[in-house]
């Protein structure tokens, strides 16, 4: 496996990732993060690498890789996810999942154990509409039936969209009242820039 991951830049705070000595790891295989589960692995992050042109202020290019200390290892709870091809491109009506530790509701916790739902591919017309100034079609996608009560919300950022077995999003942000569509950033916009970055880091660090 690729010791790296792809998350959402805002996961990490410029100022953790300047904080001399604070080490950042990330844990595999849970379910129950309040547990140490048979199936974790934990493994020290050696380099958080944000997007050059992410922004705090309007979320654009909400991506960030991970370099790993060490390989994980393929089990029933760890396993590797596709990237997608530039050409398979998410459609209005395709049904992906998502899963977080995320609040369950606008007043409620985090969840303690992993929670997975299926929610809908919008058009950009609706995000275009719910995120005004904020949306761009090219990098984002829209996630989620407005008609329904099912999203991602507080605490999932980051967590995969996946569709057919691809990851083709990250979870990136949504309305504080929780109601969908959200949007999530499109992996499939960041290819180049995911294959450049693990080219650079390899000729950095060849094993
Ligand atoms: C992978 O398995 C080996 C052998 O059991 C173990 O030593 C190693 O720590 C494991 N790696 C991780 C990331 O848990
Ligand atoms: C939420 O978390 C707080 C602090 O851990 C706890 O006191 C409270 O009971 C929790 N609420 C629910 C609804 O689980």
């Amino acid at each position: 496996m690729q010791p790296l991951l792809l998350l959402l830049a805002f996961l990490l705070s410029p100022k953790a990732e300047a904080a001399p000595g604070l080490s950042i790891s990330v844990t595999l295989g849970a379910h129950n993060i309040l547990e140490q589960e048979k199936t974790q692995q934990v493994i020290l992050v050696t380099r958080a690498i944000p997007h050059p042109d992410y922004n705090p202020d309007t979320k654009a290019n909400d991506i960030m890789l991970l370099q790993l200390k060490k390989k994980a290892n393929l089990t029933a709870a760890v396993r590797i996810l596709s990237l997608p091809r530039r050409i398979a491109q998410v459609k209005p009506g395709m049904v992906c999942s998502v899963a977080g530790w995320g609040r369950q509701g606008v007043t409620t916790n985090l969840s303690v154990r992993l929670r997975e739902v299926e929610l809908e591919i919008q058009s950009d017309k609706q995000c275009n509409f719910h995120y005004k100034d904020l949306y761009d079609s090219t990098t984002q996608i829209c996630v989620g039936n407005p008609t329904k009560i099912q999203n991602s919300f507080k605490g999932d950022s980051g967590g995969p969209l996946v569709c057919n077995n691809m990851a083709q999003g990250i979870v990136s942000y949504g309305k504080k009242d929780a109601r969908p569509p959200s949007v999530y950033t499109r992996i499939s916009s960041f290819l180049k820039w995911i294959a450049r970055t693990m080219r650079y880091l390899k000729l950095q660090r060849p094993n």
